[in-house]
This record gives structure tokens, C-alpha cells and sequence, in this order.
């Protein structure tokens, strides 16, 4: 007997992140408040740049976890929503940078910065939020908090690097893959997760179990973000798709079609993923190619997981509703992922 249709499971899902967020909310719009005010801090000349970057609607995930971490281990304070400020600027930083690399028109529903002001500009744009964000990072009493931040910004940039030299490369391997991953887009949930629990004066084994929960998750996060990349909807993403194959990155799934193709379709599969060969349409039919062999779905099912890994690290905190939260976070997103399924 079926007892819950998807669209109900669905809305569950939905209904225990919002209840997560509504534990933290007052926290949450102290941080939103906080990141619209940041242009002020720089030069007039440049202030109307950054509150373009500032302004835009994330779905702050990173302050989310940073406050949720940090209210599972103690009472949440000024020094949790700083935390959570300087992450999300960290990932701003990050974002503006990716889009010149990946030459994204779209970002957070609005034209990116490199689209709107040219790729220079959106260079040095986003080296200003990561200074920016590494001095506010100095305030804290404490040098390890600004330490480990510059750790998760660093590894995020070596991320997208060691990216940009495995692209169009046909050799690369899933566990390659997944360390790219793991510094590009984990690190900096790893580090929202560790320092939410460090700031509130947590013991080392809660802190360590944090970290590696921001971990699995961040590492799930990006699985999802790459099959979205390959099936879902700019309108909906609010964000250009379709680029990571353009751009000669091999995202999970098509990894997974490269490592059960035979000898001869593994030639034919590369000639399109190079751009050696084929019609215009060749990349679309290959990405067809990924979802009627199951290699989405199987990058779905890897994702989810990975969620269940980091659900599985939390339950070593104390019970508490923000355990609960960081629970419900991970998921939704496993319900998210899911239902990209739809099309797998
Ligand atoms: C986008 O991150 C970059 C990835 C790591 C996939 P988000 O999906 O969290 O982007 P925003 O902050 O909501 O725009
Ligand atoms: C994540 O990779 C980039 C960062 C960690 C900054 P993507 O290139 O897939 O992110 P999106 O899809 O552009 O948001
Ligand atoms: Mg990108
Ligand atoms: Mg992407």
C-alpha cells in the first residue's frame, strides 16, 4: 500500500525546511540585513557594484547551516551571524568568479556581474568580497576562525582550479571527480558546519562530527547541482544551464556513462564530450544518452547517499529541534534531488 504520493512526500519535505528556518529566523534576517549593508564599507566609486553582488536572492544555504550548527552546540550570538555573513561572502566571491570562468549569463534570476560590467570588472569584484570577507573574518577574538576560513576559501579556489585542468580531460576518475567537488563547493559547508560548532565553544568530536556533516552534504549538494546542470530548467534554477559539458566539465553522471560504455561507444561518447565530431545536437543526444541509460539516476541515487552519510554524522550531537533541522535540511535535499528523477 502506498501510504504518501510523491507530492505529498514532497511537501513534507518543504514543510520541515521551513520549520528549520523558522527556528533561526530572527538570526537569518539579522544576516540578511547585515550582507545588504556590506557596499557600505567600500569606496563610493565602487559601492554600487557590490550592492548589485550583495543584492541578490540565494538561498542561503551556507548561513543556514553556520546557524543551525552553531544553535544544536549553544546559544546563537552576534559572533554565529558574523560567521554566517562572512561565509556566504566567501560563496558570493566564488560565484562572481565562476561566472566569468564558466561565462554564465544568469545568475540568482539577474545577469551575472561579468555579463552586465565585463570580465575585469567581475574580477576584481570578487577579489574584493573575498578580502572583504577575510576582514571581517579578523574581528573574531580568535585567530582560528579567520584561519580556517581562508583554509575553506583557499581549497574552494584550488577546487575550480584543479577543474579547469581536468577539463575535456577523458581520463579523469570518479574519485577525481569527487575531490574536486569536495574543495569547490564542500569545503565551504564543511566550514559553516565545523566553525557554527566552534563559535559555540563545542567539544572537539561535535565539532569534527559538524564539519564532516557540511561535508557529505556540500559533496551531495554539488552531485545535485551538476544533474540540474543536465536536467533542469534555467527558469527554475534561476541560473544558466547546460554550460558544464560546453565547458569540458564531466559531472558525475556522465562519468558514470563513460565507465559502462563499451569500447566503441566510449570513442563515439569522447569524439562528442571533445567536440571532435558530430552536429550542433550532439551534446544534447549524448545527454539523453546519460538519462536513458540510468546514469542520471544513479548520480541521483549516489547523492542521496551521501545525505543519508551526513544525516548519519549528526546523530552523535545531542537531541535538540536544531538537531532535528540539520537533519530536515539534508532531507530536503535529498527530496530535491529526487525529484530530478523525474526525468531520469
Ligand atoms: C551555487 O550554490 C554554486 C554551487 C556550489 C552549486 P547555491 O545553489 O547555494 O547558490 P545560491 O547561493 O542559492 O545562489
Ligand atoms: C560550483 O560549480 C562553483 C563554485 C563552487 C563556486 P558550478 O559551476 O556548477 O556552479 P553553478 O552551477 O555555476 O552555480
Ligand atoms: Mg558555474
Ligand atoms: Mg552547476
Amino acid at each position: 500500500m502506498i501510504l504518501f504520493t510523491r507530492s505529498a512526500l514532497r511537501a513534507s519535505a518543504a514543510a520541515k525546511l521551513q520549520n528549520a528556518v523558522e527556528l533561526i529566523r530572527p538570526q537569518l534576517s539579522s544576516v540578511e540585513a547585515l550582507i545588504r549593508e556590506q557596499a557600505r564599507a567600500f569606496d563610493p566609486a565602487i559601492e554600487d557594484y557590490v550592492a548589485y553582488a550583495c543584492g541578490t536572492n540565494g538561498k542561503r544555504l551556507r548561513p543556514v547551516l553556520a546557524l543551525l550548527a552553531g544553535a544544536a552546540t549553544g546559544p546563537l550570538d552576534s559572533g554565529h551571524v558574523n560567521l554566517a555573513v562572512i561565509i556566504e561572502l566567501i560563496h558570493l566571491a566564488t560565484l562572481v568568479h565562476d561566472d566569468i570562468m564558466d561565462g554564465a549569463e544568469i545568475r540568482r534570476s539577474q545577469p551575472t556581474t561579468s555579463a552586465k560590467w565585463g570580465n575585469t570588472l567581475a574580477v576584481l569584484l570578487g577579489d574584493c568580497l573575498f578580502a572583504h570577507a577575510l576582514k571581517l573574518a579578523t574581528r573574531f577574538p580568535d585567530n582560528e576562525v579567520c584561519r580556517r576560513i581562508a583554509e575553506a576559501a583557499s581549497n574552494v579556489c584550488s577546487g575550480e582550479i584543479i577543474q579547469t585542468q581536468h577539463r575535456f580531460d577523458l581520463k579523469l576518475t570518479i574519485p577525481d571527480y569527487l575531490r574536486i567537488i569536495e574543495m569547490k563547493t564542500a569545503a565551504l559547508f564543511a566550514a559553516a558546519g565545523e566553525l557554527g560548532a566552534y563559535v559555540s565553544g563545542a567539544d572537539p568530536g561535535v565539532t569534527l562530527a559538524l564539519k564532516t556533516y557540511g561535508l557529505k552534504l556540500g559533496t551531495a549538494y554539488q552531485v545535485y547541482d551538476d544533474c540540474l546542470d543536465l536536467a533542469g530548467t534555467e527558469d527554475s534554477a534561476g541560473k544558466t544551464l547546460g554550460l558544464d559539458l560546453r565547458r569540458g566539465k564531466l559531472t558525475l553522471p556522465v562519468l558514470y556513462l563513460l565507465q559502462d560504455a563499451s569500447r566503441e561507444e566510449h570513442q563515439r561518447f569522447s569524439d562528442v564530450l571533445l567536440g571532435a565530431t558530430g552536429p550542433e545536437t550532439a551534446l544534447d543526444d549524448l545527454v539523453k544518452e546519460v538519462v536513458r541509460r540510468g546514469c542520471l539516476r544513479r548520480a541521483i541515487e549516489t547523492a542521496k547517499k551521501m545525505v543519508i552519510e551526513a544525516q548519519t554524522e549528526v546523530q552523535q550531537l545531542a537531541r535538540s529541534r536544531y538537531r532535528v533541522a540539520l537533519q530536515d535540511v539534508a532531507g530536503f535535499l535529498s527530496n530535491t534531488v529526487d525529484q530530478l528523477a523525474a526525468v531520469a
